[in-house]
């Protein structure tokens, strides 16, 4: 009898059903970030809006916590803040790991794959990453291929005719497909890693492409490109009007390039001596925006939370990385120079709880905010005194704490997450522990808007002018607010502070 019980006691964690399993209460993680269950994750792919759901594909290893085997991980959502972990969608083969690429609805069948009347297909175009001689992993190619689904999204089979182009090289990934209106063509954008460059494609039937040109090398060239995006972004203030911007990767920060596209040429309008970047944190990386929204949303941008340098040590188990806030996006002109506005999507608001309030608080020295938590969304309004370092520390206990501070005298807004966390479990971590980026103030105000989710601070600053994205891996219990002005004098107009609440239920 008693063996019998031992045995069922053993067997129950089994038994249980799914939705019972006690998930995402594990140390540092995120509670309103996507995080696959388990096992390891990085880039977005195949972002797309088909018949009221938001699929996320992802890089993901389906046996292990570290980059490997890859895969598309597939997850839906209604409402970019809310996700259902589907099946693996796309999972690699013998031959092929599944990289990085995009998704498009072919909703007028230019591929052919419609089998039935009424089939809308899904067409996935990726780089699969070829090791011809498995003792050699150095010596690969990289080809383009596409799977389809006739089942929105939930079944992929892999084109039989694949590839859909190559170029016979080592380093050639990460097709952004999209469909061009007034050419009536499918355009791809794609990297030549190595040579700081992104081709252009078109294709009719997606499944035969044409070179059309090459943009770059431009901007940041200190490292590899990965992760092209090419899209229309809505101009502030002037509407119905748009411009063109061209994001792509270097290895482990992003940077964008905004002008026009005619079909076939990209041409850039930034000044060249200008670097302009999504994030200036370092945990924001391989960004690329939706397809196929509702023409009245502005597109929406998601970036992989982690950073090649250390990701595969971060100390998180039985999942590493999550996928940031989804963020819509505008442009501005400051200057002569458009550029990006980024804002959390609106959606996230459905999940605060009572806010705490302070209102035309005046600083000096420290001062501990009447709200406290490890899961919460802070937005502030600050007026800087001359020559002031001020600003907030969050996930505070004793004398540890992120700092999010401004120096006004030099005009900059900076990240310091030495004191935040455990930071021995990587030597390229702690050589990253800084990160700033000049933010002039705003009829004298700064306004940092931001959200923290145990192991991710996103801040959003002056409206989403400047973004910084950090992780930080705090001890329990690290959940005090606290602001702070070294030299005294700067005042708080307002500063609100929600819990927020699990998606993860
Ligand atoms: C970017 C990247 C891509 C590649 C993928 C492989 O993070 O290196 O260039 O397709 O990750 O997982």
């Amino acid at each position: 009898m008693k063996s019998l019980f031992v045995l069922l006691i053993g067997m129950l964690p089994v038994c249980l059903p799914a939705q019972n399993k006690p998930a995402y209460k594990e140390p540092f993680r995120p509670q309103f970030h996507f995080t696959p269950h388990h096992n390891w994750m990085n880039d977005p792919n195949g972002l797309v809006y088909h018949k009221g759901e938001y699929h996320l594909f992802y890089q993901y290893n389906p046996v292990g916590n570290t980059w490997g085997h890859m895969s598309w991980g597939h997850a839906v959502s209604s409402d970019l803040v809310h996700w259902q972990h589907l099946p693996l969608a796309i999972p690699e083969d013998d031959k092929n790991m599944i990289f990085s690429g995009s998704c498009v609805v072919d909703k007028n069948n230019t591929s052919g794959f419609r089998q039935k009347p009424g089939q809308t297909p899904l067409i996935a175009i990726y780089t699969a990453h070829i090791i011809p001689d498995k003792s050699k992993p150095d010596d690969y190619l990289q080809h383009q291929h596409i799977a389809y689904s006739l089942d929105d999204g939930r079944t992929w089979t892999k084109y039989e005719g694949n590839p859909v182009l190559d170029l016979n090289k080592k380093d050639f990934r990460d097709p952004k497909v999209f469909w061009h209106e007034p050419t009536k063509k499918w355009i791809m954008a794609i990297v030549l890693p190595h040579e700081h460059i992104v081709q252009f494609y078109s294709s009719s039937n997606l499944r035969s492409w044409a070179h059309l040109s090459d943009f770059g090398p431009a901007g940041d060239t200190s490292a590899i490109w990965e992760c092209p995006d090419l899209l229309q972004v809505p101009l502030t203030g002037q509407a119905g009007k748009r411009k063109w911007v061209l994001i792509n990767s270097q290895q482990y920060t992003m940077q964008y390039f905004v002008g026009e596209f005619n079909g076939i040429h990209f041409q850039n309008e930034t000044p060249a001596d200008t670097i302009l970047r999504p994030d200036y944190g370092p945990d924001f990386y391989a960004a690329i925006t939706y397809n196929n929204l509702p023409v009245d949303q502005d597109p929406v941008l998601l970036g992989w939370v982690n950073n090649w340098k250390y990701g595969a040590s971060i100390p998180t188990s039985p999942w590493r990385s999550a996928q940031s806030l989804p963020r819509t996006l505008r442009l501005k002109k400051t200057g002569n120079i458009w550029t990006l506005l980024q804002e959390p999507v609106k959606a996230l608001q459905g999940l605060r709880g009572g806010v705490v309030e302070w209102k035309n608080q005046l600083i000096s020295g420290d001062l501990t905010f009447p709200a406290k938590g490890q899961v919460i969304e802070l937005d502030a309004e600050l007026i800087p005194a001359k020559d002031d370092i001020c600003g907030v520390r969050l996930a505070v206990k004793g004398s540890q704490g992120l700092i999010i501070g401004y120096d006004a005298a030099k005009e900059q807004l900076y990240i310091d997450r030495s004191k935040s966390s455990n930071t021995y479990f990587n030597n390229e971590f702690a050589a990253l522990l800084h990160s700033a980026a000049r933010v002039p103030l705003e009829d004298g105000k700064l306004r940092l808007h931001l959200f923290l989710d145990k192991s991710i601070v996103e801040v959003f600053v002056n409206d989403g002018t400047t973004v910084l994205t950090v992780q930080l891996f705090p001890p329990s219990g690290a959940d005090g607010i606290e602001f702070f002005s070294q030299k005294g004098g700067t005042r708080i107009t307002t500063a609100k502070v929600w819990p927020m609440r699990s998606t993860w239920k």
